[in-house]
């Protein structure tokens, strides 16, 4: 099927091509405000400074972990400040990060199931910001969400307790209406992670955290805006950060297990992980543990804001080395550009064994009881589609990105659901690229998808809260919310998500 049937208005000679790691960079500046009242998008320059070489090759850095400053037993309080932060990532220069605590990426928020969190945002931007706690249960009021936004120089506490069962790799990161997209590429992301008192994976198995982001940098060390090529497709750096570094290195001794929880803190950047001459053993998604673990994945497709749990097995002599490379995806795309991810394979971190070889430590069968979730009694189908908007033919065209035919608006419910009943949603992409579909709230579980005619059930049962949709593709998902309130369901390529491919859910009593 030719994904590029619609083909944007293109500008020949305005139209940077974006090459993706090693090649763009983005000089364009303006562009910055989504939506359809925005001026027609700049031209950008034909020719973009490439930026020559972070270093890599450092071992791999731990995540800076979130303080708790509470003595009391099940509580966790802390504070995060929203804050530009200078980075020496080039010679002679320095890159203006937005971060939280002056870290890129945000420190690891690392609580136990049961645990109330009480964390303070003090926003030190110049914009609004709000702080979204990515795939929690926690109530709406404390989600973050864009109609609930922090000024600048204020702050607010956020406030819930993590219900046990919830056990997972979350994440968090702004939700500002319109601006999620630019404060997430200049630098604010962290990883949450809540652990369970019965974790069965055994405590012999070392873990390591993998936060992928997505730097765009130019020469002189700036992180350039939006171009309007990003606006479409979703903005692609020119480096692939793990925690931070480039192309990083990972011990490992032989004969050892380790357990790698890994998020796509990407904007839009799909990420086909696989690493040189090992498989991995895929034991969680975005919610948690799966079942049993399921060994001999030779790749994981992480759509951006997904998240995994996999096993790695040190099954290489002493010495060896071995690549996590993402491999070509394509994901289609609105503009006329090849995207970067779909045309290469990026290395993002090297596994070297060590000489001393360890004995192994076995996986147990079975990780936890997960039961799919009962007879829908309700049914929604959703369509995600985009064109070219109205009065915006000027310069490369400008698309909408549309839910149901709608961009978002702060002010209206588009859907409702009622309060612990399973529903069943069709999420279907009446687009040429591909869409993550996300929704706030809860976990849900794919049932299966259709394209092209053919249904495929989806093969292993887990929790998501973010499931890619591929270009004329549809997914079909089980889904039950069990707080009141209203809920955002969007698309997680953040510059759709600030266009307005995003929708108000309100669960109702
Ligand atoms: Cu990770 Cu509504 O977002
Ligand atoms: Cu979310
Ligand atoms: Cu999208």
């Amino acid at each position: 099927m030719d994904r590029r049937r619609f083909i944007v208005l293109g500008t020949a000679g305005s139209v940077a091509v974006l090459t993706g790691c090693g090649g763009g960079g983005g000089g364009g500046g303006g562009a910055s405000m989504p939506g359809m009242a925005s001026s027609p998008p700049p031209v950008i320059p034909p020719t973009i400074p490439l930026v020559t070489g972070l270093t890599k090759g450092q071992p791999l850095a731990e995540l800076p972990r979130l303080a708790n400053t509470s003595a009391t037993a099940g509580a966790f309080e802390a504070t995060l400040v929203a804050e530009r932060t200078n980075v020496a990532l080039l010679p002679d220069t320095t890159t203006e990060f937005w971060s939280y605590n002056s870290e890129v990426p945000g420190p690891l928020i690392d609580v136990f199931e049961g645990d109330t969190a009480r964390i303070r945002l003090e926003n030190r931007l110049p914009q609004e910001t709000t702080v979204h706690w990515h795939g929690l249960p926690v109530p709406p009021e404390q989600d973050g969400n864009p109609m609930d936004p922090i000024a600048p120089g204020s702050s607010r506490t956020y406030e819930f307790t993590l219900p046990v069962g919830s056990a997972g790799t979350y994440w968090y990161h702004p939700h500002t209406h319109e601006h999620t997209a630019e404060q997430v590429f200049r630098g604010m992301a962290g990883l949450f992670i809540v652990r369970s008192r019965t974790d069965p994976v055994p405590a012999g198995i070392d873990e390591k955290l993998l936060v992928i982001s997505d730097l765009r940098l130019a020469s002189d060390g700036s992180i350039p805006a939006n171009t309007a090529m990003d606006w479409q497709n979703g903005r692609e750096g020119n480096y692939l950060l793990v925690n931070g570094q480039y192309q990083p290195t990972l011990g490992i001794n032989p004969g050892q297990s380790q357990r790698w929880r890994i998020l796509n803190a990407t904007n839009s950047r799909y990420l086909r992980l696989s690493l040189d001459q090992h498989s991995f053993t895929l034991i969680g998604t975005d919610g948690g543990l799966l079942a049993a673990p399921v060994p001999g994945v030779a790749e994981i497709l992480l759509a951006p804001a997904q998240r995994v749990e996999v096993i790695v097995t040190a099954g290489l002599t002493a010495g060896a080395s071995a690549t996590l490379r993402s491999l070509p995806y394509d994901r289609g795309s609105m503009g006329m550009g090849m995207m970067g991810s779909g045309a290469s394979t990026i290395p993002l971190l090297s596994v070297r064994y060590s000489q001393s070889a360890v004995l192994p430590v076995a996986m147990p069968t079975a990780l936890r009881p997960l039961a799919p979730l009962g007879a829908p009694v309700a049914y929604k189908h959703l369509v995600l589609s985009s064109g070219i908007g109205m009065g915006m033919m000027s310069a490369g065209g400008m698309m909408q990105f549309l839910i149901d035919g709608r961009s978002f608006d702060p002010t209206r419910v588009d859907l409702t659901s009622r309060v612990d009943q399973v529903e069943q949603w069709t999420v279907e992409n009446r687009s040429s690229m591909d869409h993550p579909f996300h929704l706030h709230g809860t976990q849900f579980q794919v049932v299966s998808r259709a394209r092209g005619g053919a249904t495929i059930p989806e093969p292993t049962l887990a929790w998501r809260d973010v499931v890619n949709v591929a270009a004329f593709e549809s997914v079909v998902f089980k889904v039950e919310q069990s707080q009141l309130g209203r809920r955002m369901y969007h698309c997680h390529i953040l510059e759709h998500e600030d266009q307005g491919m995003m929708g108000v859910l309100e669960v109702l009593a």
